[in-house]
């Protein structure tokens, strides 16, 4: 059988490692794909969080690729021969994009686009070929305490510099299918959570700082709401829309798990045995918003795809993870640079 190979972006990032991890590697997927896997290696790109699996296994490849950089995006995957992209890669933290949009439109915007475009030209040869864009919930912007969850039909009111870039990377996404007839599929997902996911993120920092009885930074009054979902759960949803998805289709993806963000502080302080005097209410994040979750009917019905994992699982989990996993969070924290995004 000839094997297919499909480009994954990305993939030493949290969501994206744990798909070359958990997906990439599966028996039945390993028989019919090979990935090549690109990343620029940001503050955020760890490539020791893959090197193990990528040298383990002869189905995966890696290069580092800024995906800002056009001419290095064509000339380097003209010459690749591949028949689908799953696109991961973005700057993904919203205070960072609070503090600094330009990098945001560089990468999630204009990547995007280089990435659409080198997708057309392959497409061109194949018509097969088929682009998954990876975007999330924030794009329909925040929602009330009682308002229904999202549907894939929600108007797009995006409402910080991050989710507004993801936001317009979708609406390029939808004018390469509709101007040029690029088959392309998006999947939106809710907060995701799980191992090799960076201590800047709400989950993996309380537990950080929660083991070192350092305090832990709760915004406002800790009554934001967010739908969460394990990884491999949403990695799971990922893969079942690029191999059965209807092109030209957005598909939501949540875990079902609406949390306020106090509740989820308490339980990993709780877990920890550590004391909830650790909790510090600091400023609010600014244009905050307020609860995110997701109508996951669609992917049910067309696809058969639902969540696995409980929140108490996936969160007990996790936590095991971080405390024997403590040398990861040290080498990503001791590599981050908090001024700058890239290398
Ligand atoms: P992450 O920040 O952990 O990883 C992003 C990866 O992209 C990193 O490896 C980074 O090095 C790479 N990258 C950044 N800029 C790049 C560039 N210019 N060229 C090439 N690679 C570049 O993010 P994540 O949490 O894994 O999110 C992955 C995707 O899923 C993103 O598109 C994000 O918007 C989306 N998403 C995330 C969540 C979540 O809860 N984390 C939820 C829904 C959707
Ligand atoms: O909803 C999907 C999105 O989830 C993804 O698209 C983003 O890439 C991802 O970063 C995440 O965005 P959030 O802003 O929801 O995640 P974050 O972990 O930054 O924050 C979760 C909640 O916790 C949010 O209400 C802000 C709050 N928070 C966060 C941090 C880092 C705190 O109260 N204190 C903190 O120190």
């Amino acid at each position: 059988m000839i094997k297919k190979t499909i480009l994954i972006t990305g993939g030493a990032g949290f969501i994206g490692s744990n798909f070359v991890r958990n997906i990439c590697v599966r028996t039945d997927v390993k028989k019919e794909f090979d990935f090549f896997i690109i990343d620029s290696l940001t503050y955020a790109g760890n490539y020791f969080s893959i090197e193990d699996v990528v040298n383990k296994n002869k189905n995966l490849s890696f290069e580092q690729i800024d995906l800002r950089h056009s001419e290095r995006v064509m000339s380097f995957l003209k010459s690749l021969n591949f028949c689908g992209v799953i696109h991961f890669a973005a700057e993904s933290h919203v205070d960072r994009s609070i503090s600094g949009p330009d990098i945001f439109v560089e990468t999630n915007v204009l990547g995007t686009i280089n990435l659409l475009k080198v997708s057309l030209e392959k497409f061109k040869t194949n018509p097969q070929f088929l682009y998954l864009q990876i975007s999330t919930d924030e794009v329909y912007g925040s929602l009330g305490a009682n308002d229904p969850a999202f549907t894939e039909r929600h108007v797009l009111k995006p409402n910080s510099p991050y989710s507004s870039s993801k936001a317009s990377a979708d609406l390029f996404v939808r004018s390469y299918y509709k101007t040029y007839g690029l088959p392309v599929l998006i999947t939106r997902c809710s907060n995701n959570y799980g191992p090799y996911q960076h201590p800047e993120k709400l989950i993996p920092l309380m537990i950080e700082n929660a083991k070192s009885d350092k305090k832990l930074p709760v915004y406002g009054k800790g009554e934001n709401v967010r739908d969460w979902i394990y990884v491999d759960d949403h990695n799971d949803a990922v893969w079942e829309v690029f191999t059965k998805g209807k092109i030209g289709e957005v598909y939501n993806i949540g875990g079902e798990s609406e949390q306020v963000n106090l509740d989820v502080v308490k339980m990993i302080i709780k877990k920890l045995g550590k004391n909830e005097s650790l909790i510090n209410y600091v400023t609010d994040r600014l244009g905050h918003d307020l609860r995110y979750a997701m109508d996951i009917t669609k992917i049910k019905k067309e696809l058969g795809w639902r969540p696995k994992k409980t929140f108490e699982a996936g969160l007990d989990q996790t936590i095991d993870w971080y405390i024997k996993n403590s040398m990861w969070s040290k080498k990503v924290l001791e590599r981050a640079n908090y001024t700058n995004s890239t290398n």
